[in-house]
């Protein structure tokens, strides 16, 4: 009965599951930050989404993990680097099944584990300007269905708007992720990915977290620059920024339950179904229209049942 006023859904159409690719890895490798998530080799990867697929989530977020770095993160945009040859692989597979979302950063690549390019001790907005271009052309010629800029320089959404346009994708959307705090919750990704800095912190490219307005301010920016979806991350301790960019903006919302998030609940002893769900559904109800998510295949796996028996 109670199941008739629900009015709050959580369905595997609106995730999206992370994925880590390296090319260090033999199928795949459990990720000691991060219990239950893995890395995958490309084979790794195709019988991953294949599971996945059997569930009904098929839109994927790709994040390469390379132990080739240096200055300009060279290895993110190589066409043979790991996600370009993950990205055409997928491509080639599963042609228009799935949904390719690629991260474009450069934490994993550098030297620095900075999200730009380091000169003379600083980011150098604008030549990270031209890299992040890069990557996202090649993802986008490689077959990516989104190109997902992370690291938060100024006009990375416009730069990469008129790259892709003036190379022919303009096919090729963009998931900013927008409005992206300088939070603690990244940690565990930062060692599964290898991308933590190695020289002070990124907080003076990412949000802080105590003043809502410029948070605010930041989506409307990538909406006016050409984003098709923006993004809040992390998700959980963000959900009221979460509900009122909702309200400011008619395109497509995903919110990022980061890795952090994923850790605190699997180590937390706490009922993990209940508290999973609990979770996802807040963040749905804040007004998520998409949730990028580690426990997409968890929830989708091991639940439908249970999500049935919900009214879902
Ligand atoms: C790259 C990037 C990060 C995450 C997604 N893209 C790390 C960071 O900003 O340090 C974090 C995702 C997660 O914690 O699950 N810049």
């Amino acid at each position: 009965m109670l199941n008739l006023v629900s009015n709050v859904y959580l369905s595997p159409a609106n995730f999206i599951y992370p994925i880590f690719v390296s090319e260090n890895v033999n199928q795949r490798e459990e990720i000691a930050s991060m219990p239950g998530i893995y890395r995958f080799s490309i084979d790794g990867m195709l019988k991953e989404v294949e599971e996945c697929l059997n569930i009904g989530i098929s839109n994927f977020l790709l994040f390469g993990v390379e132990s080739r770095k240096d200055e300009s993160g060279y290895w993110a945009y190589h066409e043979d680097g790991i996600v370009p040859k993950a990205i055409r692989k997928l491509r080639e597979v599963y042609e228009d099944q799935i949904g390719i979302f690629t991260d474009v950063c450069i934490c994993q690549y550098t030297t620095s584990g900075h999200c730009g390019i380091i000169v003379n001790g600083r980011i150098d907005n604008d030549r990270t300007l031209e890299v992040l271009s890069r990557i996202s052309v090649v993802y986008a010629s490689m077959g990516a269905d989104f190109v997902c800029p992370s690291s938060m320089m100024d006009y990375q959404v416009k730069a990469i708007r008129r790259a892709l346009d003036e190379n022919g994708f303009n096919m090729v959307g963009i998931m900013s992720y927008s409005t992206k705090f300088n939070s603690a919750f990244y940690g565990p990704f930062r060692s599964a990915a290898d991308s933590a800095p190695k020289f002070g912190d990124r907080s003076s490219y990412q949000l802080d977290y105590r003043n809502s307005e410029s948070a605010i301010l930041e989506t409307l920016k990538d909406v006016e620059e050409g984003a098709d979806i923006v993004m809040v991350k992390p998700a959980l301790a963000y959900l009221d920024i979460i509900s009122k960019i909702k309200e400011r903006i008619l395109i497509p919302l995903a919110a990022y339950n980061v890795s952090g998030e994923y850790t605190m609940i699997i180590r937390s002893g706490l009922d993990l179904d209940r508290t999973i769900l609990e979770v996802l559904y807040s963040i749905k109800r804040a007004g998520a229209d998409i949730i990028i998510s580690y426990f997409a295949k968890y929830l989708f796996s091991r639940m439908k049942e249970m999500l049935f028996d919900r009214g879902n």
